[in-house]
């Protein structure tokens, strides 16, 4: 019989990608999503597949379903992501669904997982290494975060929410991982959300001056979302309860070396202008995948040019 998945925030930018995944793998798929900074139109294409199901609704209450007897996995990714600079927008607009669903829907999904008998995936951050003082970022690395600052809402509520599922772990014997995933960029990312591999794009395809925040030196490394999509499936099928794995790509490059790519892919004639830096933006950030390679099999196969020019296509055909 197909396995049931539940995916919370499966109408995001990477949950819809990875019920896509999933149901092409034969899997049931519920869809739990309040729709907050998702759409029901990024899993338009599975809203007629007889095994998929979307429900709308907030993690933090009470997930009551008879229709389904028993799950056998909860990808938990509800939550605002992280917009790489001075997004408007985001958590910045939703510091307090930002902070709950992080926690309490945290805890609800660790409940319902035990409940089940079903494994967990929770998805965290990057953003819980806060502004790093060491590269690249291994998991053992215990962060530089601010607990007031701006970004604080959502780097510590991500920590926390690893702490509670560690805490089910230990004392409730539940079956969890969790997976720190990285800065992820490709089709149906969010064009309102002010990432800047979003904004570079929507600029460039413009003509319009593609605006860096500071002087561009600071360092990102992307992961094209198939291969992040990949990395959490094999840290449902492959990785141990109680682990940490880092998911992203190690192709490091500077934010100037970002804008320039995107601007010569998509044959742009913009300025590149630089705008002050915000508070808070990490100045470096790079992954130590070491343990995901070793332990899980995975490491990402899509090229930055390659990723970043699909990227391209979606966009010049959604403006
Ligand atoms: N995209 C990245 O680069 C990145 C980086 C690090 C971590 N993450 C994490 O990955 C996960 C997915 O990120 P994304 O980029 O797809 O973001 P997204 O905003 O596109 O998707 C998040 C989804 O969660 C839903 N959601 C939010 N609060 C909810 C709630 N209370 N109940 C039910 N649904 C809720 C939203 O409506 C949305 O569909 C998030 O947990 C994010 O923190 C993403």
């Amino acid at each position: 019989m197909n396995k049931t998945t539940l995916v919370t925030g499966g109408a995001g930018f990477i949950g819809s990608h990875l019920c896509d995944r999933l149901i092409k793998n034969g899997k049931k798929v519920i869809c739990l999503d309040n729709l907050l900074t998702g759409s029901q139109k990024n899993v338009a294409q599975l809203l007629t597949n007889k095994n998929f199901f979307f429900i709308k609704q907030d993690v933090c209450e009470p997930f009551v379903s008879r229709k389904f007897a028993k799950i056998d996995e909860i990808y938990h990714l509800a939550s605002p992501a992280d917009p790489n600079v001075n997004s408007p927008v985001s958590y910045m607009t939703h510091p307090f669904e930002t902070m709950r669903v992080n926690t309490e829907g945290t805890w609800n999904m660790c409940e319902i997982a035990l409940k089940h008998k079903a494994k967990l995936l929770f998805a965290s951050t990057s953003e819980i290494y806060g502004d790093p003082q060491i590269s690249p970022q291994g998991e053992d690395y215990r962060g530089n975060v601010s607990t007031t600052g701006p970004r604080a809402v959502y780097d510590e509520s991500k920590r926390f929410g690893e702490t509670i599922v560690s805490a089910f772990v230990r004392n409730k014997n539940l079956n969890g991982r969790i997976t720190r995933i990285f800065n992820t960029y490709g089709p149906k990312m969010n064009p309102n959300e002010g990432r800047a591999v979003v904004n570079f794009i929507k600029q460039a395809i413009k003509n319009e001056s593609i605006t860096i925040y500071g002087d561009g030196s600071q360092t990102r490394s992307f992961c094209y979302v198939d291969d992040e999509v990949e990395g959490l499936i094999m840290a449902m099928e492959k990785g141990k309860s109680g682990e940490v794995y880092n998911i992203g790509n190690d192709d490091e490059r500077t934010i100037l070396e970002f804008a320039k790519i995107i601007k010569k892919l998509a044959g742009s004639k913009s300025q590149i202008i630089f705008e002050p830096l915000p508070e808070d933006d990490p100045v470096q950030r790079k992954p130590d995948i070491t343990k995901a390679k070793k332990t899980l099999g995975w490491y990402p196969k899509i090229a930055l040019e390659k990723g970043l020019l699909r990227t391209i296509q979606y966009f010049r055909k959604i403006q």
